[in-house]
């Protein structure tokens, strides 16, 4: 009976082990593009999926120019950087009004990384 308890128990935490980390559900999805205005055909990460739970979020490289939010929660901000590390004083933000526009953050730096802020 105890033994085989721990053998129960010892082949669900190795099922845990292998199974990838749970991610929380995303607070927003966006296009990224690699051209300045969101030109169908230049995504160079569709659906790129955000969460505050990821705190900064580093821009794939070669996504340097324009992004299009789908989707994004009430009540929360995106904030955009132009360095990778969510530093740069060259920001934009924008919250849920913005659901479907072409956003150019910086034309001459790109853009580099982003966080979501919610405030609920
Ligand atoms: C955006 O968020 C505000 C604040 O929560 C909400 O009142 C509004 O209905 C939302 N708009 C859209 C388009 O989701
Ligand atoms: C959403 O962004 C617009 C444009 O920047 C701003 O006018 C508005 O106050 C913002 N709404 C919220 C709920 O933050």
């Amino acid at each position: 009976m105890q033994f085989s308890t721990i053998v129960l128990s010892t082949a669900l935490s190795a099922t845990v082990l292998a199974s990838p980390a749970p991610r929380a559900a995303p607070d927003g999805i966006l296009n990224i593009f690699s051209d300045g205005g969101c030109v169908r055909g230049t995504e160079c990460s569709r659906d790129f999926l955000v969460r505050t739970t990821d705190g900064c979020t580093i821009i794939p490289p070669g996504c340097k120019s324009a992004l299009r939010l789908i989707t994004l929660n009430n009540d929360c901000s995106l904030i955009i950087y132009t360095d990778s590390a969510c530093t740069s004083s060259s920001v934009i933000t924008i919250n849920n009004t913005s659901v479907g526009q072409c956003e150019n953050p910086s034309s001459t730096l790109g853009v580099g990384s982003l966080k979501v802020i919610c405030t609920v």
